[in-house]
């Protein structure tokens, strides 16, 4: 179980994130949805301890996350961030094998060997394993670091954005295979994405962010409606029960 006890980081003065408190449970996916700047990402980054919360505090199954070792923290939580430059001239592979680093810190296992391999798989990147990171496309660079994150084995993963780049085929692939990781292996999935119609058909539960803070925190079918999309994102939506699925349309 993560918890976060009423987070609020300032800006300039301004909370960008304000006195969020939520906990997630093991396992399902939730999606943190929001307009541009609305303080997923920074929300994430105190969650995952990248950024320090000006007031408020983190606990990891129960340990207050300031109090573990960062080694710790990487067997347990995973991020991936919105925007992943690296620099080095890296062959996917190589990145992916990076997330064994908690575990093995350069000298891989077999263990270690075997979780790179099932998530290379999981992101169907073995035509690409031994391609330099600046060799790919956009779609295919993003599947390769959520692999990375994948091959980390936590029970938490955050992703920010994870669907960056992904073409329709893919972004349900991702998701089918989120689905399976939250669901066979238990694993908690926080999730930030913008396709409200993804979050609605795929996700457990949808927080939406507004202004740095929560403004709607529940099942899908709670979430999307034409009332709460309007404050989300000042959109004027219908909302349709398709095949179980509660989609919106908001092309006007
Ligand atoms: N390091 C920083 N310094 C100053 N302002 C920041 C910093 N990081 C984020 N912000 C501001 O905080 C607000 C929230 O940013 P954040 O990245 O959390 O938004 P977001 O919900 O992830 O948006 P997006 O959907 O565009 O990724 C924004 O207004 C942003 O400009
Ligand atoms: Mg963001």
């Amino acid at each position: 179980m993560i918890r976060l006890h009423g987070l609020t980081k300032k800006y300039g003065g301004l909370a960008v994130v304000d006195n969020v408190s939520l906990a997630f449970p093991t396992g399902g996916i939730t999606s943190l949805i929001g307009a541009n700047g609305a303080g997923k990402s920074t929300l994430l980054h105190m969650a995952s301890r990248l950024v320090t919360p000006d007031t408020g505090r983190v606990e990891l199954d129960g340990r207050d996350i300031r109090s573990l070792d960062s080694m710790r923290v990487a067997r347990h939580l995973a991020i991936l961030r919105q925007a992943n430059t690296i620099t080095a001239r890296l062959r996917v592979r190589e990145l992916v094998e990076f997330g064994r680093y908690p575990y093995s810190r350069g000298r891989l296992t077999g263990e270690d060997r075997e979780a790179v391999a099932l998530a290379m798989h999981q992101m169907n990147l073995e035509p690409l394993a031994g391609r330099f990171l600046e060799q790919l496309s956009g779609g295919e660079r993003q599947r390769a670091f959520v692999a990375m994150v994948l091959a980390q084995e936590t029970d938490y993963l955050l992703l920010d954005e994870p669907l960056n780049n992904l073409d329709l085929k893919h972004s349900v692939d991702m998701m089918n295979a989120l689905r399976k990781v939250a669901g066979e292996l238990d694993r908690t999935v926080l999730i930030v994405v913008h396709d409200i119609n993804i979050a609605s058909a795929y996700s457990d539960r949808i927080v939406a962010m507004k202004d740095g803070r929560v403004v709607a925190d529940g099942a899908p079918d709670d979430v999307v409606n034409p009332e709460q999309l309007a404050e989300i994102y000042g959109i004027d939506a219908e909302v349709h029960d398709i095949d179980g699925m509660r989609l919106a349309m908001y092309y006007r």
